[in-house]
């Protein structure tokens, strides 16, 4: 034997001498071609009732002897698989437990696994501690060892429901067993695995044959069939699934199918409702809220991301040099894309918006109000048709509404949602499970809500329905315009008035907005206003480009001698315009051209080229203007003569990442010699090499060193850009249309 034949099959199952599979139907028999495909040379038994399958079994070369009775094979094998049918478990385990062999393990494949294991408790006394309970979910139309196939498992999951008694040893030695066939192996608990398996194969096999059976008994069933072309091909494809087994399955989980039935019927009889009513609007919300969840399953399971995003991180290889010419339209703005979506949905008809962005951030609003059952077309294109509900119409989400990477979803959602009548609970991912809430939680308490925050008061917020809100005179604490917007929010649902003074002018977009769709917002000074007890009228919104994604372009140009760029339709609300403001006080040359409102905003095209920057003390009043923007700004200052100082912008320190302290790390790593202070930071210009740096999951730190690599002297590698999807999807596409050299790649390529 060769060398490699030997570590080929040490590999490969050490610790078994033997298997036996009891039962050699397709599920026994694929097991077992699995096993020789990946190598294994260990002796393979097969028993089954039915001589024939034995006997084709051996022919196949997938058992090396077989016959009917198990206590044959027993002396010779380290390893049982039971393959047979779910009734017929308990017999074979009493068998097994007077004639086993120690250090013997037994598994089963059984697709339900409560009636398993009482089965065998009623029999023999007890679970085993050498008994691995188990369900491949894996499956064809097609049974008998005939169909056996060596793929079967690759890629799908295997779920092993052990007690607590069960022995590790041998459950590690079934993890490996399945693992070696190509599986993915999870545990559950008996009681969560047949909960699971009821609504995701009990339920549609169940629909599938009762539909095909309907069907097949009308009079002019043979023109359906005849002309059953993909929807009922598609749907009715496992109704040609083994009649016996799935008789048993349902004998065995029938409190599990039966509620998961009953889940089922209540849904029919909503769309019943909706279809005799025509209720387009019913339909809508709900076939558009399956479609998207049909279609991001996966991606919505593993909470990474709404969108056709790799789910696996994303590097950026950032080039040195590179040039910034040409015309280009950055994506929407996601502070005005998600209010568009709020306000359109509380709002009475139907809202259309334009521009909007297909942002991972801005999509976790939109889904969350699909969640709460508001009828919502598109995305497609920026375009997004709302059929509004009212401001009393949401529903109550089936589950905690997931906001993944967005801190405005959250606060704002927070104003929202204390203004219900139902319970809800809000969460996000590890970054936004990080920020604090407290800053929204506390007025809104004031307001008379009752909301739950996690530790230190941070997500998930548990936010009480059914409570009376009462309006509020409140200082801001911080320059915030989440916190603002949140109580103006609920201030709609509050009897009396809402003032929030706020300590600078921050982002006004909710008062544009909410005026926009008939909801009057007073400004008195530094004080916004809005009275409880209105309503939201539907109309169109055009969201203009976002400043804040402009700006990674607007330094990109300054800094490249030779540059010359326009941005086009983007939002210059006078309260997101520190950027440009603090860029021309650097020296930048930035035009404003063909400057009209749009949905009560002000809109221009923005041309850049480049210019020699000086270092500058940043203006205390720009920094709430400009507060997205200083990832950016710093590779601005990087690149100026002189020293730029940034002091009053502790928020930077709570966003997305602490973000002065991830630019400082990175500013390091490329030699860019900076001082950091509690509330800012000091950046001299200057030559600056190439490296590798971090951007913990932070959109605008991974884009920023991007725009870094224009004037480096060596490549720059972003690491952790998956996240760069939540505000600015096509990034690097539109950054290597205007000549810079950022390529994505996926981590480990
Ligand atoms: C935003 C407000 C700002 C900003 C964020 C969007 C908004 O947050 O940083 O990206 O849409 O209201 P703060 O309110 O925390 O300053």
């Amino acid at each position: 034997m060769s060398e490699q034949g030997i570590s080929k099959r040490q590999a490969v199952l050490p610790e078994e001498s033997g298997i036996l599979v009891i039962g050699l139907g397709l599920i026994g028999g694929s097991l077992l071609a699995a096993l020789r495909e990946a190598g294994y040379k260990g002796r393979c038994y097969g028993v089954d009732l039915n001589p024939n399958e034995v006997a084709l079994g051996r022919r196949m070369g997938l058992i090396d002897d077989g016959g009917a009775d198990p206590a044959a094979f027993l002396s010779r094998v380290s390893l049982i698989v039971l393959a047979i049918p779910v009734m017929a478990i308990a017999p074979v385990m009493a068998q097994l437990s007077r004639l086993r062999r120690h250090g013997q393990i037994v598994t089963d494949v059984g697709s339900t696994k409560s009636a398993i294991r009482d089965q065998i408790r009623a029999g023999i006394g007890q679970v085993p501690s050498w008994l691995v309970l188990g369900h491949p979910i894996a499956g064809a139309e097609k049974s008998g060892v005939e169909a056996a196939n060596p793929m079967l498992y690759q890629h799908h999951r295997v779920i092993l429901t052990p007690e607590a008694d069960t022995d590790p040893g041998a459950l590690r030695r079934i993890e490996h067993l399945w693992r070696v066939c190509g599986a993915h192996v999870e545990q559950l608990t008996v009681e969560r695995h047949d909960e699971v398996l009821a609504r995701t194969s009990h339920l549609p096999h169940l629909l599938a044959f009762s539909l095909v059976d309907t069907l097949a008994r009308q009079d002019d069933r043979l023109d359906i069939f005849r002309y059953a072309a993909g929807g009922f091909r598609d749907f009715t494809r496992i109704a040609g699934s083994d009649p016996v087994m799935w008789r048993d399955i349902y004998l065995a989980n029938r409190e599990a199918v039966l509620e998961a039935l009953a889940e089922f019927e209540t849904g029919v009889s909503e769309l019943r409702t909706a279809v005799a009513g025509s209720d387009g609007d019913a339909m809508l919300g709900i076939f558009s809220r399956a479609s998207h969840a049909r279609h991001y399953f996966d991606r919505l399971l593993s909470q990474k991301s709404y969108q056709a995003m790799e789910t696996r991180n994303v590097v950026y290889r950032a080039g040195a040099g590179g040039q910034v010419r040409g015309n280009i339209r950055v994506p929407g703005d996601k502070s005005m894309s998600h209010r568009s979506i709020m306000l359109g949905a509380l709002a009475e008809g139907v809202t259309t918006v334009e521009g909007f962005l297909e942002g991972e951030d801005s999509l976790a609003t939109l889904q969350a109000f699909r969640e709460m059952g508001v009828a919502i077309e598109g995305p497609q294109a920026g375009r997004v048709v709302i059929h509004g509900v009212g401001l009393h119409g949401l529903k109550q989400p089936k589950g905690a509404l997931y906001l993944g990477n967005s801190g405005t979803s959250m606060r704002l959602f927070a104003g929202l949602m204390a203004g219900q009548t139902f319970d809800v609970t809000l969460t996000g991912d590890e970054s936004l499970n990080r920020r604090p809430m407290g800053r929204v939680a506390d007025p809104l308490r004031l307001m008379g809500a009752v909301i739950d925050t996690g530790e230190g008061g941070r997500p998930p917020l548990t936010i009480r329905g059914e409570q009376r809100l009462a309006g509020i005179d409140y200082d801001l604490p911080m320059a915030s315009a989440q916190v603002k917007s949140c109580l103006l929010l609920a201030g709609m649902y509050a009897t009396g008035d809402t003032r929030v003074r706020e300590p600078a002018p921050t982002r006004d977009h909710t008062e544009r907005m909410l005026t926009a769709f008939g909801y009057p917002v007073a400004r008195h000074n530094d004080v916004a206003h809005i009275a409880g007890g209105g309503s939201l009228r539907g109309g169109f919104i055009d969201v203009p480009a976002d400043i804040s994604s402009a700006a990674f372009f607007l330094v990109a140009a300054s800094i490249t001698p030779g540059a010359d760029l326009t941005l086009e339709h983007v939002g210059i609300n006078p309260t997101r315009v520190g950027v440009i403001n603090i860029l021309r006080e650097m020296g930048a040359s930035i035009e404003l051209l063909n400057e009209r409102e749009v949905s009560g905003e002000p809109v221009a095209d923005l041309r850049v080229r480049h210019a020699e920057l000086h270092g500058i003390d940043i203006p205390v009043d720009q920094v709430p203007l400009a507060i997205d923007e200083f990832p950016v700004l710093f590779i601005a200052a990087a690149n100026a003569r002189g020293t730029t100082r940034l002091r009053d912008a502790m928020e930077l320190r709570v966003k997305e990442s602490d973000r002065i302290k991830a630019m400082a790390d990175g500013l390091d790593v490329l030699g860019v010699v900076n001082t950091v202070v509690e509330d800012g930071i000091d950046i001299v210009g200057g030559r600056y090499q190439g490296g590798e740096v971090e951007s913990l999951g932070d959109h605008r730190i991974a884009m920023a060193f991007a725009v870094a690599a224009l004037r480096a002297e060596g490549d720059i590698t972003i690491r952790d850009c998956a996240n760069v999807a939540t505000s600015f999807p096509n990034f690097p596409a539109l950054a290597h249309e205007v000549g810079m050299q950022v390529e994505a790649v996926a981590e480990g390529a």
